[in-house]
Protein backbone atom coordinates (compact mmCIF):
# COMPACT_ATOMS: atom_id res chain seq x y z
CA UNK A 1 0.00 0.00 0.00
CA UNK A 2 2.92 2.00 0.35
CA UNK A 3 4.35 1.53 -3.09
CA UNK A 4 0.80 2.35 -4.65
CA UNK A 5 0.52 5.71 -2.17
CA UNK A 6 4.00 6.64 -3.57
CA UNK A 7 3.45 5.88 -7.16
CA UNK A 8 -0.28 7.28 -7.17
CA UNK A 9 0.18 10.45 -5.39
CA UNK A 10 -3.71 11.00 -6.98
CA UNK A 11 -4.84 7.73 -4.95
CA UNK A 12 -5.61 8.30 -1.31
CA UNK A 13 -4.63 4.77 0.26
CA UNK A 14 -5.94 4.10 4.11
CA UNK A 15 -4.41 0.91 5.84
CA UNK A 16 -7.07 -0.27 8.50
CA UNK A 17 -6.20 -3.07 11.26
CA UNK A 18 -8.61 -3.36 14.10
CA UNK A 19 -5.21 -3.91 16.11
CA UNK A 20 -4.93 -0.72 17.78
CA UNK A 21 -1.47 -1.13 18.55
CA UNK A 22 -0.30 -2.32 15.14
CA UNK A 23 -1.93 1.18 13.84
CA UNK A 24 -0.36 3.15 16.38
CA UNK A 25 3.83 1.12 15.21
CA UNK A 26 2.10 1.65 11.57
CA UNK A 27 1.83 5.69 12.97
CA UNK A 28 5.28 5.82 14.95
CA UNK A 29 9.12 5.96 14.05
CA UNK A 30 9.64 2.48 14.66
CA UNK A 31 7.10 0.46 12.11
CA UNK A 32 6.44 -3.33 13.83
CA UNK A 33 8.39 -4.60 10.76
CA UNK A 34 11.66 -4.44 9.22
CA UNK A 35 11.86 -4.32 5.89
CA UNK A 36 14.89 -2.58 3.90
CA UNK A 37 13.57 0.93 2.45
CA UNK A 38 10.31 0.49 4.07
CA UNK A 39 10.64 2.86 6.95
CA UNK A 40 11.96 5.46 4.11
CA UNK A 41 9.27 4.77 1.99
CA UNK A 42 6.48 4.92 4.40
CA UNK A 43 7.72 7.94 6.05
CA UNK A 44 7.78 10.11 2.59
CA UNK A 45 3.72 9.13 1.68
CA UNK A 46 2.73 9.06 5.93
CA UNK A 47 0.08 11.74 6.11
CA UNK A 48 -0.05 12.81 2.43
CA UNK A 49 -2.07 10.08 0.67
CA UNK A 50 -1.43 6.99 3.07
CA UNK A 51 -2.84 6.68 6.53
CA UNK A 52 -3.31 3.95 9.26
CA UNK A 53 -6.46 4.04 11.03
CA UNK A 54 -8.54 1.65 13.11
CA UNK A 55 -11.73 3.42 11.59
CA UNK A 56 -12.71 0.59 9.83
CA UNK A 57 -16.24 1.26 9.16
CA UNK A 58 -15.92 4.13 7.31
CA UNK A 59 -12.66 3.67 5.70
CA UNK A 60 -14.61 0.96 3.67
CA UNK A 61 -17.65 3.71 3.43
CA UNK A 62 -15.38 6.01 1.78
CA UNK A 63 -13.34 3.44 -0.54
CA UNK A 64 -13.75 2.24 -4.40
CA UNK A 65 -11.43 -0.74 -3.56
CA UNK A 66 -10.94 -2.90 -0.76
CA UNK A 67 -7.82 -4.53 -0.79
CA UNK A 68 -8.32 -7.26 1.73
CA UNK A 69 -5.34 -8.87 3.35
CA UNK A 70 -5.40 -10.17 6.10
CA UNK A 71 -3.72 -13.53 7.48
CA UNK A 72 -4.71 -17.17 5.99
CA UNK A 73 -2.27 -18.70 8.18
CA UNK A 74 -2.84 -23.30 7.93
CA UNK A 75 -5.60 -24.36 9.77
CA UNK A 76 -4.24 -25.72 13.78
CA UNK A 77 -8.28 -27.90 14.48
CA UNK A 78 -11.25 -29.03 12.63
CA UNK A 79 -11.43 -30.48 8.88
CA UNK A 80 -8.32 -29.76 6.95
CA UNK A 81 -6.13 -29.43 10.05
CA UNK A 82 -2.13 -28.99 9.90
CA UNK A 83 -3.33 -28.43 5.44
CA UNK A 84 -5.77 -26.37 4.55
CA UNK A 85 -5.56 -22.32 4.37
CA UNK A 86 -8.18 -20.74 7.47
CA UNK A 87 -10.41 -18.55 5.89
CA UNK A 88 -11.96 -17.23 8.71
CA UNK A 89 -10.51 -13.75 8.49
CA UNK A 90 -11.51 -13.08 4.71
CA UNK A 91 -14.57 -14.11 5.43
CA UNK A 92 -14.96 -12.04 8.63
CA UNK A 93 -13.76 -8.87 6.20
CA UNK A 94 -16.54 -9.92 3.32
CA UNK A 95 -18.79 -9.71 6.20
CA UNK A 96 -17.51 -6.49 7.40
CA UNK A 97 -17.57 -5.02 3.61
CA UNK A 98 -20.95 -5.75 3.20
CA UNK A 99 -22.75 -4.76 6.52
CA UNK A 100 -21.24 -1.27 6.33
CA UNK A 101 -20.94 -0.28 2.18
CA UNK A 102 -23.47 2.05 1.02
CA UNK A 103 -22.64 0.89 -2.67
CA UNK A 104 -20.90 -1.68 -4.58
CA UNK A 105 -16.83 -1.76 -4.65
CA UNK A 106 -14.24 -3.49 -6.28
CA UNK A 107 -12.71 -6.23 -3.37
CA UNK A 108 -9.45 -7.25 -3.99
CA UNK A 109 -8.09 -10.83 -2.72
CA UNK A 110 -4.27 -9.63 -1.68
CA UNK A 111 -3.97 -12.68 0.30
CA UNK A 112 -3.18 -16.41 0.04
CA UNK A 113 -6.47 -18.12 -0.57
CA UNK A 114 -7.54 -21.79 -1.49
CA UNK A 115 -8.82 -21.69 -5.40
CA UNK A 116 -12.25 -20.33 -5.35
CA UNK A 117 -12.37 -18.28 -2.41
CA UNK A 118 -13.72 -15.34 -4.88
CA UNK A 119 -16.66 -17.52 -4.72
CA UNK A 120 -17.31 -17.59 -1.39
CA UNK A 121 -16.70 -13.75 -1.09
CA UNK A 122 -18.68 -13.15 -3.36
CA UNK A 123 -21.36 -15.55 -2.01
CA UNK A 124 -20.91 -13.92 1.30
CA UNK A 125 -21.45 -9.98 -0.05
CA UNK A 126 -24.19 -10.87 -2.36
CA UNK A 127 -26.18 -12.20 0.80
CA UNK A 128 -26.10 -9.61 3.10
CA UNK A 129 -25.87 -6.46 0.47
CA UNK A 130 -27.92 -5.56 -2.23
CA UNK A 131 -25.04 -3.58 -3.88
CA UNK A 132 -23.00 -4.94 -6.86
CA UNK A 133 -19.61 -5.99 -5.16
CA UNK A 134 -16.71 -7.46 -8.15
CA UNK A 135 -14.00 -9.85 -6.74
CA UNK A 136 -10.77 -9.81 -8.38
CA UNK A 137 -7.99 -11.44 -7.49
CA UNK A 138 -4.46 -10.00 -7.14
CA UNK A 139 -1.82 -12.23 -5.68
CA UNK A 140 1.23 -10.98 -4.25
CA UNK A 141 4.54 -12.33 -4.99
CA UNK A 142 6.73 -9.81 -3.27
CA UNK A 143 9.96 -11.90 -1.27
CA UNK A 144 11.03 -10.86 2.35
CA UNK A 145 13.95 -9.21 2.76
CA UNK A 146 13.36 -7.60 -0.79
CA UNK A 147 9.51 -6.43 -0.32
CA UNK A 148 9.91 -2.71 -1.55
CA UNK A 149 12.18 -3.59 -4.61
CA UNK A 150 10.06 -6.36 -5.86
CA UNK A 151 6.77 -4.41 -5.21
CA UNK A 152 8.98 -0.99 -7.40
CA UNK A 153 10.08 -3.64 -10.22
CA UNK A 154 8.01 -6.73 -10.07
CA UNK A 155 8.78 -9.24 -12.56
CA UNK A 156 4.88 -9.28 -13.11
CA UNK A 157 1.46 -8.21 -11.62
CA UNK A 158 -1.21 -10.68 -11.55
CA UNK A 159 -5.26 -9.73 -11.95
CA UNK A 160 -7.64 -12.18 -12.00
CA UNK A 161 -11.52 -10.96 -12.42
CA UNK A 162 -14.74 -12.53 -13.37
CA UNK A 163 -14.69 -12.14 -17.47
CA UNK A 164 -18.28 -10.96 -17.72
CA UNK A 165 -18.60 -6.78 -18.73
CA UNK A 166 -18.71 -6.23 -15.33
CA UNK A 167 -15.81 -8.14 -13.50
CA UNK A 168 -13.37 -6.71 -16.79
CA UNK A 169 -14.47 -3.46 -16.56
CA UNK A 170 -13.28 -3.94 -12.57
CA UNK A 171 -9.91 -5.55 -13.82
CA UNK A 172 -9.22 -2.71 -15.90
CA UNK A 173 -9.88 -0.32 -13.25
CA UNK A 174 -7.09 -2.07 -10.74
CA UNK A 175 -4.62 -2.70 -13.93
CA UNK A 176 -4.86 1.47 -14.58
CA UNK A 177 -3.91 1.65 -10.90
CA UNK A 178 -0.74 -0.68 -11.25
CA UNK A 179 -0.02 0.96 -14.77
CA UNK A 180 0.66 4.08 -12.79
CA UNK A 181 4.47 2.58 -12.63
CA UNK A 182 4.06 -1.24 -14.15
CA UNK A 183 5.11 -1.32 -18.04
CA UNK A 184 2.06 -2.86 -19.38
CA UNK A 185 3.14 -5.92 -21.08
CA UNK A 186 3.77 -6.91 -17.44
CA UNK A 187 0.68 -6.73 -15.88
CA UNK A 188 -1.00 -10.55 -16.76
CA UNK A 189 -4.75 -10.87 -16.85
CA UNK A 190 -6.79 -13.76 -16.26
CA UNK A 191 -9.83 -15.20 -14.55
CA UNK A 192 -10.15 -15.60 -11.50
CA UNK A 193 -9.55 -19.23 -10.48
CA UNK A 194 -6.22 -19.10 -12.78
CA UNK A 195 -4.49 -16.14 -10.93
CA UNK A 196 -5.48 -17.53 -6.80
CA UNK A 197 -4.27 -21.03 -7.98
CA UNK A 198 -1.28 -19.51 -9.88
CA UNK A 199 -0.36 -17.69 -6.69
CA UNK A 200 -0.01 -21.57 -5.08
CA UNK A 201 1.48 -22.96 -7.67
CA UNK A 202 4.32 -20.25 -8.16
CA UNK A 203 5.20 -20.74 -4.20
CA UNK A 204 5.14 -25.00 -4.79
CA UNK A 205 7.79 -24.67 -7.67
CA UNK A 206 9.94 -22.42 -6.13
CA UNK A 207 9.75 -24.30 -3.01
CA UNK A 208 10.43 -27.56 -5.18
CA UNK A 209 13.28 -25.61 -6.81
CA UNK A 210 15.07 -25.28 -2.98
CA UNK A 211 14.29 -29.15 -2.36
CA UNK A 212 15.67 -30.63 -5.68
CA UNK A 213 18.71 -29.04 -5.42
CA UNK A 214 18.71 -29.48 -1.25
CA UNK A 215 17.92 -33.60 -2.42
CA UNK A 216 21.45 -33.67 -3.83
CA UNK A 217 23.56 -32.15 -1.15
CA UNK A 218 23.35 -35.57 1.28
CA UNK A 219 24.72 -37.14 -2.45
CA UNK A 220 27.52 -34.65 -3.04
CA UNK A 221 29.14 -35.01 1.02
CA UNK A 222 28.65 -38.65 0.07
CA UNK A 223 30.65 -38.51 -3.41
CA UNK A 224 32.85 -35.11 -2.60
CA UNK A 225 30.58 -33.51 -5.57
CA UNK A 226 30.52 -29.75 -4.59
CA UNK A 227 26.50 -28.62 -4.48
CA UNK A 228 27.27 -25.21 -5.40
CA UNK A 229 29.36 -25.81 -8.70
CA UNK A 230 26.40 -28.11 -9.83
CA UNK A 231 23.92 -25.15 -9.58
CA UNK A 232 26.37 -23.58 -11.52
CA UNK A 233 26.75 -26.40 -14.08
CA UNK A 234 23.02 -26.72 -14.37
CA UNK A 235 21.88 -23.67 -13.83
CA UNK A 236 23.69 -21.61 -16.63
CA UNK A 237 21.05 -24.06 -19.28
CA UNK A 238 19.02 -21.41 -19.75
CA UNK A 239 15.90 -24.11 -19.69
CA UNK A 240 16.94 -24.30 -15.66
CA UNK A 241 18.26 -20.98 -15.33
CA UNK A 242 20.66 -20.29 -12.07
CA UNK A 243 18.43 -18.80 -9.68
CA UNK A 244 16.98 -20.08 -6.50
CA UNK A 245 19.45 -22.67 -6.62
CA UNK A 246 21.37 -21.95 -3.55
CA UNK A 247 21.69 -25.35 -1.36
CA UNK A 248 20.26 -24.56 2.48
CA UNK A 249 19.21 -26.09 5.67
CA UNK A 250 16.09 -25.93 4.52
CA UNK A 251 13.42 -23.65 3.19
CA UNK A 252 11.61 -22.18 5.71
CA UNK A 253 8.87 -18.57 5.82
CA UNK A 254 5.32 -17.89 6.19
CA UNK A 255 4.40 -18.97 2.59
CA UNK A 256 6.15 -22.07 0.95
CA UNK A 257 5.07 -24.66 3.52
CA UNK A 258 1.50 -23.48 3.84
CA UNK A 259 0.90 -22.64 0.44
CA UNK A 260 1.80 -26.07 -0.65
CA UNK A 261 0.15 -27.55 2.25
CA UNK A 262 -2.76 -26.05 0.91
CA UNK A 263 -1.94 -27.32 -2.55
CA UNK A 264 -1.87 -30.87 -1.18
CA UNK A 265 -5.36 -30.40 0.63
CA UNK A 266 -7.02 -29.23 -2.93
CA UNK A 267 -5.82 -31.89 -4.50
CA UNK A 268 -6.98 -34.29 -2.02
CA UNK A 269 -9.80 -33.15 -1.84
CA UNK A 270 -10.69 -33.31 -5.34
CA UNK A 271 -9.36 -36.88 -4.97
CA UNK A 272 -6.07 -36.65 -6.92
CA UNK A 273 -4.00 -38.68 -4.58
CA UNK A 274 -0.81 -38.88 -6.59
CA UNK A 275 -1.00 -34.99 -7.43
CA UNK A 276 -1.14 -34.56 -3.68
CA UNK A 277 1.61 -37.21 -2.82
CA UNK A 278 4.33 -35.22 -5.49
CA UNK A 279 4.38 -31.51 -3.67
CA UNK A 280 3.91 -33.44 -0.26
CA UNK A 281 7.50 -34.51 -1.25
CA UNK A 282 8.73 -31.21 -1.61
CA UNK A 283 7.90 -30.91 2.28
CA UNK A 284 9.07 -34.06 2.97
CA UNK A 285 12.53 -33.56 1.37
CA UNK A 286 12.69 -29.92 3.63
CA UNK A 287 11.85 -31.69 7.01
CA UNK A 288 14.57 -34.40 5.89
CA UNK A 289 17.16 -31.61 5.54
CA UNK A 290 16.65 -30.12 8.32
CA UNK A 291 16.34 -33.42 10.53
CA UNK A 292 20.16 -34.65 8.52
CA UNK A 293 21.35 -30.73 10.05
CA UNK A 294 20.81 -32.00 13.20
CA UNK A 295 21.56 -35.49 13.12
CA UNK A 296 25.27 -34.20 11.46
CA UNK A 297 26.01 -31.94 14.15
CA UNK A 298 25.46 -34.48 16.79
CA UNK A 299 27.15 -37.12 15.17
CA UNK A 300 30.10 -35.16 14.19
CA UNK A 301 30.64 -33.44 17.63
CA UNK A 302 31.36 -36.88 18.85
CA UNK A 303 27.79 -38.14 19.60
CA UNK A 304 26.57 -36.12 22.10
CA UNK A 305 26.05 -32.36 22.55
CA UNK A 306 24.27 -32.68 25.88
CA UNK A 307 26.03 -29.56 27.89
CA UNK A 308 27.49 -28.17 25.27
CA UNK A 309 27.58 -25.12 23.79
CA UNK A 310 26.46 -24.06 20.58
CA UNK A 311 26.64 -20.45 18.75
CA UNK A 312 23.67 -20.01 16.28
CA UNK A 313 24.16 -17.65 14.02
CA UNK A 314 21.06 -16.05 12.76
CA UNK A 315 17.24 -17.29 13.49
CA UNK A 316 15.39 -15.27 10.54
CA UNK A 317 14.00 -17.68 8.16
CA UNK A 318 16.42 -15.10 5.66
CA UNK A 319 19.03 -12.72 5.67
CA UNK A 320 17.38 -9.03 5.79
CA UNK A 321 14.61 -9.81 7.89
CA UNK A 322 13.23 -10.45 11.27
CA UNK A 323 10.88 -13.15 10.16
CA UNK A 324 10.97 -15.91 11.98
CA UNK A 325 8.10 -17.78 10.72
CA UNK A 326 8.71 -21.80 9.65
CA UNK A 327 12.60 -20.50 10.26
CA UNK A 328 14.67 -23.80 9.93
CA UNK A 329 16.68 -22.55 12.77
CA UNK A 330 13.73 -23.27 15.45
CA UNK A 331 13.60 -27.04 14.23
CA UNK A 332 17.14 -27.84 14.10
CA UNK A 333 17.33 -25.92 17.45
CA UNK A 334 14.41 -28.03 18.51
CA UNK A 335 16.32 -31.47 17.65
CA UNK A 336 19.46 -29.97 19.82
CA UNK A 337 17.38 -29.00 22.71
CA UNK A 338 16.24 -32.64 22.73
CA UNK A 339 19.69 -33.80 22.77
CA UNK A 340 19.62 -31.10 26.11
CA UNK A 341 22.62 -28.61 24.32
CA UNK A 342 23.25 -25.17 25.43
CA UNK A 343 22.62 -22.76 22.60
CA UNK A 344 23.83 -19.52 22.11
CA UNK A 345 21.53 -17.18 19.61
CA UNK A 346 22.53 -13.89 17.63
CA UNK A 347 20.67 -12.74 15.16
CA UNK A 348 20.70 -9.31 14.00
CA UNK A 349 17.34 -8.19 13.69
CA UNK A 350 15.17 -11.00 16.04
CA UNK A 351 14.32 -10.20 19.22
CA UNK A 352 14.44 -12.76 22.33
CA UNK A 353 10.58 -12.58 22.69
CA UNK A 354 9.54 -13.05 18.66
CA UNK A 355 12.26 -16.24 18.81
CA UNK A 356 10.17 -17.53 21.91
CA UNK A 357 6.85 -16.72 20.31
CA UNK A 358 8.12 -18.73 17.20
CA UNK A 359 9.16 -21.59 19.19
CA UNK A 360 5.96 -21.91 21.10
CA UNK A 361 3.25 -21.41 18.18
CA UNK A 362 5.22 -23.84 15.72
CA UNK A 363 7.08 -26.17 17.97
CA UNK A 364 4.56 -25.81 21.07
CA UNK A 365 7.57 -25.48 22.99
CA UNK A 366 7.29 -23.71 26.00
CA UNK A 367 8.82 -23.97 29.59
CA UNK A 368 5.87 -26.30 30.55
CA UNK A 369 6.27 -28.51 27.28
CA UNK A 370 9.98 -28.65 27.62
CA UNK A 371 11.84 -27.76 31.30
CA UNK A 372 14.79 -25.82 31.23
CA UNK A 373 14.15 -24.27 26.91
CA UNK A 374 14.94 -20.59 28.92
CA UNK A 375 18.19 -21.97 30.42
CA UNK A 376 19.32 -24.06 27.39
CA UNK A 377 18.60 -21.03 25.10
CA UNK A 378 20.66 -17.83 25.75
CA UNK A 379 20.30 -14.33 23.42
CA UNK A 380 23.77 -12.63 22.79
CA UNK A 381 23.67 -9.47 21.53
CA UNK A 382 26.86 -10.02 19.00
CA UNK A 383 28.52 -13.01 17.22
CA UNK A 384 31.91 -13.04 19.45
CA UNK A 385 29.81 -13.32 22.29
CA UNK A 386 27.73 -16.18 21.37
CA UNK A 387 31.10 -17.85 20.64
CA UNK A 388 32.41 -17.31 23.69
CA UNK A 389 33.47 -21.08 25.43
CA UNK A 390 31.29 -22.76 22.54
CA UNK A 391 32.10 -25.76 20.26
CA UNK A 392 30.76 -25.08 17.74
CA UNK A 393 29.32 -22.25 15.24
CA UNK A 394 25.98 -23.22 13.26
CA UNK A 395 24.95 -20.65 10.69
CA UNK A 396 21.23 -20.68 9.93
CA UNK A 397 20.93 -17.74 8.66
CA UNK A 398 22.86 -15.85 5.47
CA UNK A 399 23.41 -12.37 7.16
CA UNK A 400 25.97 -10.70 5.57
CA UNK A 401 28.53 -10.10 7.98
CA UNK A 402 28.89 -13.89 8.68
CA UNK A 403 30.65 -14.39 6.20
CA UNK A 404 33.05 -11.96 6.73
CA UNK A 405 33.59 -11.55 10.32
CA UNK A 406 36.69 -12.18 11.93
CA UNK A 407 37.17 -16.06 12.41
CA UNK A 408 40.02 -15.88 13.93
CA UNK A 409 38.70 -13.93 16.98
CA UNK A 410 36.03 -16.28 17.65
CA UNK A 411 37.84 -19.27 17.09
CA UNK A 412 40.24 -18.09 20.20
CA UNK A 413 37.11 -17.70 22.35
CA UNK A 414 35.77 -21.35 21.50
CA UNK A 415 36.30 -24.74 22.83
CA UNK A 416 38.74 -26.83 21.01
CA UNK A 417 38.29 -28.75 18.79
CA UNK A 418 36.26 -25.91 17.09
CA UNK A 419 33.35 -26.97 14.87
CA UNK A 420 31.62 -25.03 11.92
CA UNK A 421 28.32 -26.38 10.87
CA UNK A 422 27.39 -23.87 7.61
CA UNK A 423 23.96 -24.39 6.40
CA UNK A 424 24.09 -21.53 4.30
CA UNK A 425 27.43 -22.15 2.88
CA UNK A 426 28.74 -18.76 3.27
CA UNK A 427 31.46 -18.85 5.39
CA UNK A 428 34.93 -18.65 3.93
CA UNK A 429 35.68 -22.33 3.91
CA UNK A 430 39.07 -22.74 3.14
CA UNK A 431 40.09 -19.87 5.11
CA UNK A 432 38.57 -20.64 8.27
CA UNK A 433 39.92 -24.43 8.11
CA UNK A 434 43.09 -22.78 8.39
CA UNK A 435 42.34 -20.55 11.33
CA UNK A 436 41.80 -24.17 12.69
CA UNK A 437 38.13 -25.34 12.38
CA UNK A 438 36.73 -28.17 11.87
CA UNK A 439 34.03 -27.37 8.79
CA UNK A 440 30.64 -29.36 8.01
CA UNK A 441 29.53 -27.50 5.14
CA UNK A 442 25.97 -28.24 3.08
CA UNK A 443 26.48 -30.29 0.21
CA UNK A 444 30.21 -29.91 -0.12
CA UNK A 445 32.88 -32.38 0.54
CA UNK A 446 34.08 -32.75 4.68
CA UNK A 447 36.67 -33.34 7.03
CA UNK A 448 34.97 -35.98 8.57
CA UNK A 449 32.43 -38.48 6.40
CA UNK A 450 29.64 -39.77 8.37
C1 LIG B 1 8.41 -16.44 -1.14
C2 LIG B 1 8.35 -16.21 -2.65
O1 LIG B 1 9.68 -16.05 -3.16
C3 LIG B 1 7.53 -14.97 -2.96
O2 LIG B 1 7.38 -14.80 -4.38
C4 LIG B 1 6.15 -15.13 -2.32
O3 LIG B 1 5.39 -13.97 -2.55
C5 LIG B 1 6.29 -15.41 -0.84
O4 LIG B 1 7.12 -16.54 -0.61
P1 LIG B 1 9.82 -15.43 0.90
O5 LIG B 1 9.23 -16.54 1.69
O6 LIG B 1 9.79 -14.04 1.44
O7 LIG B 1 9.10 -15.34 -0.54
O8 LIG B 1 11.36 -15.74 0.62
P2 LIG B 1 12.22 -16.56 -0.47
O9 LIG B 1 13.32 -15.71 -0.92
O10 LIG B 1 11.37 -17.13 -1.53
O11 LIG B 1 12.85 -17.72 0.41
C6 LIG B 1 12.07 -18.73 1.04
C7 LIG B 1 12.96 -19.72 1.74
O12 LIG B 1 13.71 -20.50 0.81
C8 LIG B 1 13.99 -19.05 2.67
O13 LIG B 1 14.10 -19.79 3.86
C9 LIG B 1 15.26 -19.11 1.86
O14 LIG B 1 16.40 -19.09 2.68
C10 LIG B 1 15.08 -20.44 1.14
N1 LIG B 1 15.86 -20.50 -0.11
C11 LIG B 1 15.56 -19.68 -1.16
C12 LIG B 1 16.89 -21.42 -0.23
O15 LIG B 1 17.17 -22.17 0.71
N2 LIG B 1 17.59 -21.48 -1.39
C13 LIG B 1 17.32 -20.67 -2.46
O16 LIG B 1 18.01 -20.80 -3.51
C14 LIG B 1 16.28 -19.74 -2.34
Amino acid sequence: MAVIAAKCPHIKVTVVDISKAQIDAWNSPNLPIYEPGLQELVESVRGKNLFFSTEVDSTIREADIVFVSVNTPTKTSGIGKGFASNIKNVELCARKIAEVSLAGKIIVEKSTVPVRTADSIKRVLRSASKHDFQVLSNPEFLAEGTAVNDLLTPSRVLIGGEQTPAGLQAIATLVQVYACWVPADQIITTNLWSSELSKLVANAMLAQRVSSINSITALCERTDADVDEIARAIGSDPRIGNKFLKASVGFGGSCFQKDILNLVYICESFGLQECADYWNQVIAMNDYQKKRFAVNMVKTMFNTVSGKKIAIFGFAFKKDTGDTRESAAAFVMKDLLDEQAVMNVYDPKVTREQMMLEFNYTLNITEETCPNVNKLIITCSSAIEACRGAHAIAVMTEWDEFATIDYQALFDVMQKPAFIFDGRNIVPHAKVREIGFEVYAIGKPHDTLF
